[in-house]
């Protein structure tokens, strides 16, 4: 029998009660159910909404509850309509009629609701440190190839020389942006619903502040309606995670390239690459693919919380109970890429000698030769063309710059002079780009420090 059963007159058909039920996934959700209604019991209590003692007897009873879920000794119902449901009806077994007052003043609207912010507040707040860790591994990598250099890309060809530390902090920087959106989504689920009711609220005299104060929110909602039909912070939360899933996979995509063999930059540790079940030699990168892959569905999350939303009259509708598949969805699938994506960043190889080879072979310095000529008087555009003429030359020549002679340079232009060889060695290239944000080696400790503030704060 349904605890709705009063009005109606039939049972509910069996396919409606198994399509109807969310327990099957919203059980994850039974400390902060318990949690939720301790406090809300408190509050009656201390209102005189109902007894005292009763008030006592439900929270022991809930304490009761919640160390059996945790000790394996009570199991999920999945029979239950959903964890709401389920939670009740242990807690009135166990403790008789008084469990039946718990539910005063308070609807399974503005419970879910509660119940959802407090979910993902624990979440964002576990994402954060995984992000951090991240950070972490970077700077520590980072730190580690200060002076390696390699070159960088645009269009994926080879364009100006930086360091492999300058190209990783450039993932760092995005990783704290994602910490403070994280952050942003988390102030907003960070306001408490309970007390909207179904929707208009309640005519007891309720204490939502207590409440509030008793589950560590700093505000409650300010309009009984929205308290249970806004589930924007839901989809802020998809929306970061979206954005950050966005960029562990342009990061895996580039750990896929790098450890092609016709970049063979980077080598991944045997515990963090696969084989092939049929071509012996294989050593492929499913962890990074699996991340990259993995984002896709994190966006199909998204669309589907936006959509659900889009045409909903006020308030709840029972659509928004599909909220929660998405979202767990995106926290689960999230959480597993950062963990092993860091696993797989920590130990893999970073091949000096092939990021240097490449850096080498590619006329990322010519851009530098160009300069070198303006700096001793020539205009830009004129030294542009010159430089052209050089790597043209080089190519038909097989040469690299820093393999031309004086001679050669000096039948292109006068100006040249012994220092060009300096001037156009990478280690020059590098460290001459010592702006704020470029990748000497002054600006790149800098950027570390950066990263390591953030995970101080
Ligand atoms: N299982 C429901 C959900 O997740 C709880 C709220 C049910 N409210 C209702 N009026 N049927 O959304």
């Amino acid at each position: 029998m349904k605890m709705w059963a009063g009005r109606f007159s039939k049972d509910v058909d069996s396919r409606v009660n198994d399509f109807n039920s969310s327990i099957s996934f919203d059980h994850r959700m039974y400390r902060e159910d318990i949690r939720g209604s301790i406090a809300h019991a408190t509050m009656l209590g201390d209102c005189g909404i109902i007894d005292r003692a009763e008030s006592e007897k439900i929270v022991e009873g809930l304490k009761g509850i919640l160390a059996d879920l945790e000790n394996g000794t009570l199991e999920i119902d999945l029979a239950a309509e959903d964890i709401h449901m389920f939670v009740e009806e242990v807690l009135t077994k166990r403790i008789g009629d008084t469990g039946k007052r718990l539910h005063t003043a308070r609807s399974r609207n503005d419970q879910v609701a509660l119940d959802i912010r407090m979910y993902c507040k624990r979440e964002i707040r576990e994402i954060q440190t995984l992000v951090r860790r991240l950070l972490g591994a970077i700077a520590d990598k980072a730190e580690a190839h200060a002076d390696t250099v390699m070159s960088g890309y645009t269009h994926l060809q080879r364009a100006q020389p930086v360091t492999f530390a300058h190209y990783i902090l450039d993932y760092a920087q995005m990783l704290m942006r994602d910490l403070s959106r994280l952050d942003d989504a988390y102030r907003r689920t960070d306001v408490m619903p309970l007390g909207s009711g179904a929707l208009a609220s309640t005519t007891y005299p309720i204490d939502r502040e207590q409440v509030a104060a008793l589950l560590g929110f700093p505000a409650v909602t300010m309009n009984s309606i929205d308290g249970v039909s806004d589930r924007d912070f839901v989809i802020e939360l998809a929306s970061a995670l979206s954005i950050l899933m966005m960029h562990m996979s342009r990061f895996s995509e580039e750990i896929i390239l790098f450890c092609s063999g016709e970049f063979a930059f980077l080598e991944l540790d045997d515990a963090f690459s696969t084989g092939s079940s049929i071509m012996p030699q294989k050593k492929n990168p499913d962890v990074a693919e699996l991340v990259r892959g993995k984002t896709g569905r994190i966006y199909g999350d998204l669309q589907t919380l936006l959509v659900m939303m889009k045409g909903l009259p006020l308030a709840y509708n029972k659509d928004m109970q599909e909220d929660k598949e998405a979202i767990f969805d995106a926290i689960d699938n999230t959480k597993i890429a950062i963990e092993v994506f860091c696993g797989m960043f920590e130990t893999m190889t970073v091949k000096k000698e092939r990021l240097r080879a490449a850096a080498s072979g590619g006329f990322i310095n010519a851009t530098d030769c160009a300069d070198y000529l303006v700096k001793h008087g020539m205009p830009f555009r004129a030294a542009y063309k010159i430089v052209g003429g050089i790597v043209a030359y080089c190519i038909a020549n097989e040469k690299t710059l820093e393999g031309m002679t004086l001679e050669e340079y000096r039948s292109f232009s006068e100006i040249f002079d012994e220092t060009i060889f300096d001037a156009i060695s990478l280690e020059t290239c590098v460290n001459g780009r010592s702006v704020i944000g470029g990748p000497a080696k002054d600006s790149v400790l800098a950027q570390i420090a950066a990263v390591r503030e953030v995970l101080r704060a």
